[in-house]
């Protein structure tokens, strides 16, 4: 299956110059297209590297945005982007494409309109079972987040309904989540489990998970996440609880080989620093690689414990200070924030700006669950970071894309445009600029979503 987009207004997030997506020669665009395609980016967003840099094998694709070139997000105006078999096979101007003769199955014309990487959404827990409203409401009339988890609801009331319902049902209300974030622009997104809190619900949650990697065009990671909350029948004995998830969850987890990642939530009220590092050692001694919640309610010191132990991701972070920015500078660890937790929660917000001007990377996700972010909306996420967190919109995709994919694991093959990554992008509406898609904050602007090369949602 061959699909082309062209007429494309700006084709963001560009890993190459439209020069260097033509090294692979098996295509029909021609031998003399392919040998004059270096000298023809003219595109000033396009960062020049030359073909010969890709062919030596001497430049990489970026596995992540840091810092001031956060700000920067290569583009190609007037551009093309063909796809086949799940894979981006080349893409750059139009005016390479007149002349050779390029034969694809399905031709989208996007006049007017941007193409962008799919969103990553690197932090969610989309697999639950109802939803939490009264809680909502609770909040509303002046309840804090964990009073509400003193007395039995939050994360515990969600485990309640989980522990009720099957595997299947979970699966069928899962799956109307994953295909919401499909039609809003999401391509890859990793999923935790943490309302299952004893082996058997917490393998339930999992295997939910898998299902959803076999049956969705997404692109999945799982995070086992046994340390979300102390279950009720362990209050009181929160080391035995820890106990049973690394003696036995994390090893129950391993062997059906359910998850990629461990996840613990480090925070005041929650697990402590020694009983994160614990549980990290665990999944350590089972390929597990963290990547944890930290410092959302309080400075726990869990994005200290991340940093220490690799942790790919350390996430929510709205209590960072200047001893967090110096552990961070310098590690494989993504900040990640959540801002659709602080807006929900009316919590204050990590201070992204500060990351970024310290040289940091920072990835942007949803957190998706029923408790504190009911959303999956990648745009809406745009929306604060730009309007609350003063990220610009370039630096929002930048994280919502690039940097979420490497939170993830996978900004190898997914997160910008390159040739041979996975072919999964989003087409906006008819829209007068990228600047927009932040700026119309409730407005629909996702057109048409392609995952694996193929359409799989159209506006
Ligand atoms: O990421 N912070 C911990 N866990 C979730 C909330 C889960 C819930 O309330 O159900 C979060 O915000
Ligand atoms: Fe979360």
């Amino acid at each position: 299956m061959r699909l082309l987009i062209k007429n494309i207004k700006e084709l963001f997030q560009v890993e190459e110059t439209a020069g260097s997506s033509y090294k692979n020669p098996d295509m029909s665009l021609g031998e003399d297209s392919a040998g004059t395609k270096a000298d023809t980016t003219t595109d000033a967003n396009v960062q020049a590297v030359s073909l010969a840099d890709y062919s030596a094998g001497t430049k990489q694709f970026r596995d992540k945005v840091c810092g001031k070139d956060m700000a920067n997000l290569p583009s190609i105006t007037d551009a093309f982007l063909l796809m086949e078999d799940g894979c981006i096979v080349s893409y750059g101007p139009m005016h390479d494409l007149s002349g050779t003769d390029v034969q694809a199955d399905e031709a989208i014309d996007a006049t007017g309109k941007y193409v962008l990487p799919a969103f990553c959404d690197s932090h969610t827990h989309l697999v639950y079972a109802g939803s939490r409203e009264q809680e909502f409401v609770d909040k509303i009339k002046g309840l804090s987040y964990e009073e509400i988890a003193r007395r039995g609801g939050g994360i515990l009331n969600s485990a309640l309904r989980l522990h009720e319902t099957s595997e299947d049902e979970l699966y069928d209300q899962a799956l109307v989540r994953a295909n919401e974030i499909i039609g809003m622009g999401t391509g890859a997104v990793e999923i935790k489990s943490g309302y299952g809190l004893n082996i058997g619900d917490e393998l339930k949650m999992l295997r939910v998970i898998r299902r959803l990697k076999e049956t969705t065009p997404l692109t999945i990671r799982a995070t086992f996440l046994g340390a979300h909350a102390v279950p009720a029948v362990y209050k009181g004995r929160q080391s035995e609880y820890v106990d049973l998830i690394v003696n036995e969850m994390i090893p129950a987890v391993a062997h059906e080989g359910l998850a990629e990642f461990v996840d613990c939530f480090c925070d005041k009220g929650f697990f402590t620093c020694a009983e994160t590092e614990r549980i990290l050692e665990a999944g350590a001694r089972y390929g597990l690689r963290p990547k944890i919640h930290a410092n959302e309610l309080a400075l726990s010191g869990g994005i200290q414990v991340g940093v220490k132990h690799n942790a790919l991701s350390v996430d929510h972070l709205e209590f960072t200070e200047d001893a967090e920015i110096e552990a961070l500078k310098g590690s494989v660890t993504m900040p990640t924030l959540l801002p659709g937790a602080a807006f929900f929660l009316g919590m204050k917000y990590p201070p992204a700006r500060m990351m970024i001007d310290s040289g940091l990377p920072v990835a942007l996700a949803s957190d998706y669950n029923p408790g504190s972010s009911p959303s999956g909306n990648m745009k809406f996420i745009l929306s604060l970071a730009t309007i609350i967190m003063k990220l610009t919109p370039e630096e929002a995709v930048n994280a919502a894309t690039l940097n979420s994919a490497y939170a993830m694991g996978i900004s190898d093959s997914h997160g910008s445009i390159g040739t041979g990554k996975r072919a999964n992008v989003l087409i906006t509406k008819e829209i007068p600029s990228l600047w927009y898609l932040p700026y119309a904050y409730t407005s629909n602007l996702i057109d048409s979503v392609i995952l694996g090369g193929k359409v799989v949602s159209r506006g």
